[in-house]
């Protein structure tokens, strides 16, 4: 008896271990391999080993690429661009945890050839704490208050380069480059003429060939001349910054708004990091916004009622203009709703960021996917935009969708989130001042017949939109 309660105890005793092992060893291991199971890649083909899909991408329109794989996976899928497993998003509701709610999960990421012609501290490439108090000063230099002063100088650009372009036929893509390079170049450093600005921009453009050409660091090419021309800036830049401090005068800008920052010791912030954030906002105003002209000329070319209904608008702003006897204001501006519409659905139809890019920080669950850290993450701003249960007959030009707003997280030709674009207040003046001017005095056919776009990085019409630009005739007022 004696035994066999030995025996049974110590059986007791190895069973009960055995449990304890099991829960404290075992119970982990199983949950997490019952876990791994319904851990899975979002569905979708890798393409090619390492080229994957990259020439489909830029050989297909991007519409047909995106809407392809979205037909045959779902919102979410996996593709392989550039030597990167990259997961691709439609749904309003994943962005918007990529972009907002999770973004601390997914860092901005770009090519480092791209980064180091930029400038690695500027505000794109950051996360956290430095990139909350650069957007921050970012975004008070570009705050509607801010940008009331700029109305007129804009105006001034636009008033000096319209009558260049009478009787000719122009380069729309080229020329608004010139009018939102100028823009750019005002609102980072000021209404200068400080001897450094020239030389700023001539380094400017030098630094752009070089960053849409292929990055070989070797001698004569052109990115080692714009990796040349990027040190040149900084020295440019901090001459400029010296001769601020010792002039003491208030030049106004981003530029204005950073020293002011650092002087009154609110932010640490080195002349290093003054040029890269400078360069970056002359970068990130540019093109954009010359796209996004370049495609509002050609809808409004092609729907000639929306073109009469601009025009009846900005006389109206026109003749109160004439009878007051002076130039536009911001207040102007905040009466043109006709004018703001095209401009929505022009930034909705031709969707200048197709997608942005971010990465996993470390392995992440996405709508009951798994993400592996280091795997790209790209929102498809197009296709949110052109999916036909947000915005019915996404193909057609149609601005009076936007009489009512859209549905949330359906509309962000501006991004969304801690990386949304600070300059979407300037970018809309600067197309409502040039529409305002142009429609009431001037018309434009497009040159040839070709239709298409081009990717260059961003769409635009096919060669750039030639068109031929000629007085207005039937005026309804004199200007
Ligand atoms: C129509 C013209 C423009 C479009 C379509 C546009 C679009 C965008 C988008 C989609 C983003 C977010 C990118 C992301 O999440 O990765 C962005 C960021 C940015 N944009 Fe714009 N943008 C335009 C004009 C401008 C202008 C005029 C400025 C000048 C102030 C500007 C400055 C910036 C900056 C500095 C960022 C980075 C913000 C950050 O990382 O926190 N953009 N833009």
């Amino acid at each position: 008896m004696q035994l066999f309660f030995l025996f049974f105890s110590s059986h007791l005793l190895l069973t009960s271990s055995f449990l304890v092992l099991f829960s404290f060893l075992l119970v982990p291991l199983f949950i997490q391999w019952r876990r791994s199971i319904h851990k899975r890649l979002p569905p979708g083909s890798v393409g090619w080993p390492y080229i994957g899909e990259t020439l489909k991408l830029y050989t297909e329109n991007p519409n047909y690429f995106f809407s392809n794989r979205q037909k045959r996976y779902g919102d979410i899928f996996k593709t392989h661009i550039l030597g990167c497993p990259c997961v691709m998003i439609s749904s309003p509701e994943a962005a918007r945890t990529v972009l907002v709610t999770h973004a601390h999960l997914y860092k901005p990421t770009f090519p480092p050839s791209k980064e180091k012609l930029i400038g690695p501290e500027a505000v794109f490439f950051q996360q956290g704490a430095y990139h909350s108090m650069l957007k921050k000063l970012l975004q008070a230099s570009f705050l509607p208050s801010a940008l009331k002063n700029s109305v007129s100088e804009i105006e001034q650009i636009v008033l000096k380069l319209l009558p260049s372009w009478n009787d000719t036929t122009i380069n729309t893509l080229h020329q608004m480059k010139k009018y939102a390079f100028e823009v750019a170049v005002i609102s980072a450093f000021g209404e200068t003429k400080e001897l450094e600005l020239e030389e700023i921009k001539d380094l400017y453009r030098c630094l752009e060939k070089g960053y849409n050409s292929l990055p070989l660091d070797l001698p004569g090419t052109s990115y080692r001349k714009a990796m040349k021309a990027r040190k040149l800036l900084n020295e440019t830049i901090r001459r400029l910054i010296r001769r601020r401090k010792e002039s003491e005068k208030h030049e106004g800008g981003l530029l204005e708004v950073l020293l002011r920052a650092r002087d009154q010791k609110m932010h640490q912030i080195t002349d290093s990091q003054i040029a890269d954030n400078l360069i970056g906002v002359i970068f990130a105003a540019h093109d954009t916004t010359a796209s996004a002209i370049t495609w509002v000329l050609k809808y409004l070319h092609d729907n000639v009622n929306l073109l009469e209904s601009v025009t009846k608008e900005q006389e109206e702003i026109r003749s109160k203009l004439v009878e007051e006897n002076r130039g536009l204001t911001w207040d102007d501006t905040r009466r043109m709703p006709f004018t703001s519409r095209v401009i929505q659905e022009t930034l909705r139809s031709a969707s200048i960021l197709s997608f942005t890019f971010r990465e996993a920080v470390r392995d992440v669950e996405l709508e009951g996917y798994s993400i592996p850290k280091g795997w790209k993450v790209l929102p498809l701003f197009r296709s949110i935009h052109h999916s036909a249960d947000f915005f019915p007959q996404p193909d057609k030009f149609d601005p009076s969708r936007f009489e009512v707003p859209p549905r949330p997280n359906t509309y962000m030709p501006f991004g969304n989130g801690v990386h949304s674009c600070p300059g979407s207040e300037l970018a809309k003046l600067e197309i409502l001042v040039l529409l305002h001017h142009l429609t009431i005095s001037y018309r434009w056919q497009v040159a040839g017949n070709e239709d298409g776009i081009q990717y260059g990085p961003f769409p635009v019409p096919k060669h750039g939109l030639p068109v031929r630009i000629t007085p207005r005739r039937n005026k309804t007022l004199v200007t």
